[in-house]
């Protein structure tokens, strides 16, 4: 398979898109580790990866906290003597108009959604770099357009797309590749919670006529965490259903 005996680590992964590409990389033959705030659904996700038949592992994670994804990765490092392909999945919304929004809800999103690829990335740069690795982080189209309403989370989805290709130049000599997906509207427990009216506006403007699913960036991830991309770094691919073009 794909990924045979490759020790892959996603955050963010006990729910949504995060779980849907754990569970297509375990399908392909990953050891899995699932990293997320949220500890009980950490675990029953590994669990569920496993009742499958994969290889899982997982640990309770705040990425924000650059002191504990350095200590949690050194010794998820010890114990599965590498980690191969890194996915910085984990992300959050608090949305509000500029004129609105807290310092508290500007900096938990930069903090959850940005500091943390710095933080997990940095965390496994030197190991990634002696085996050989993949980074795959995920933005959004909102990252690319802004949004009103999203000031910190266009911010912070447009500081990993930067970021992406900082990580693909710095890293490229020493065999490692970064890239980024950026998806549409995906349905998910994020989007769950736009009104009926806001889902309405937003299939009118996608070409395909439907939310995307947390498979269809799975199957994207996975694609460029395998050798199939192997001369892809420091790009951002879209997955949006055509939405922007
Ligand atoms: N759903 C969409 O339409 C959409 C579109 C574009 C991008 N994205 C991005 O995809 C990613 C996943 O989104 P989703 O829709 O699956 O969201 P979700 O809310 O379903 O899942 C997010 C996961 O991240 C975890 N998490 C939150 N804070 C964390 C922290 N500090 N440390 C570790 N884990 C933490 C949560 O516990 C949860 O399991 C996010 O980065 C999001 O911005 C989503």
């Amino acid at each position: 398979m794909k990924f045979d005996n490759k020790i892959a680590l996603v955050t963010g992964s006990a729910q949504g898109i995060g779980f849907s590409i754990a569970e297509k990389l375990a399908s392909e033959g990953a050891t899995v580790i699932i990293a997320d705030i949220a500890e009980d659904a950490a675990k029953s996700a590994s669990e569920k990866l496993k009742s499958a038949g994969a290889k899982s592992d997982y640990t309770a994670m705040d990425v924000s906290d650059f002191n504990q994804v350095a200590e949690k990765m050194k010794a998820l490092v010890e114990k599965h003597e590498r980690i191969d392909i890194l996915v910085n999945n984990a992300g959050i919304t608090r949305d509000g108009l500029i004129l609105r929004m807290s310092e508290k809800d500007w900096d938990m999103v930069l903090d959850i959604n940005l500091k943390s690829v710095f933080n997990c990335s940095k965390a496994l740069a030197r190991s990634m770099m002696k085996t050989g690795g993949v980074i795959v982080n995920v933005a959004s189209i909102i990252g690319q357009m802004g949004n009103a309403g999203q000031a910190n989370y266009a911010a912070s989805k447009g500081g990993i797309i930067a970021l992406t290709k900082t990580l693909a130049k710095e890293f490229a000599s020493r065999g490692v590749r970064a890239n980024a997906v950026a998806p549409g509207f995906i349905s998910t427990a994020m989007t769950d919670k736009l009104s009926e009216e806001v889902k309405g506006k937003m299939l009118e403007a996608i070409p395909l006529k439907r939310l995307g699913r947390p498979e269809d960036v799975a199957n994207l991830v996975s694609f460029l965490c395998s050798d199939e991309s192997a001369y892809i770094t420091g790009q951002v691919v879209r997955i949006d259903g055509g939405m922007v073009m």
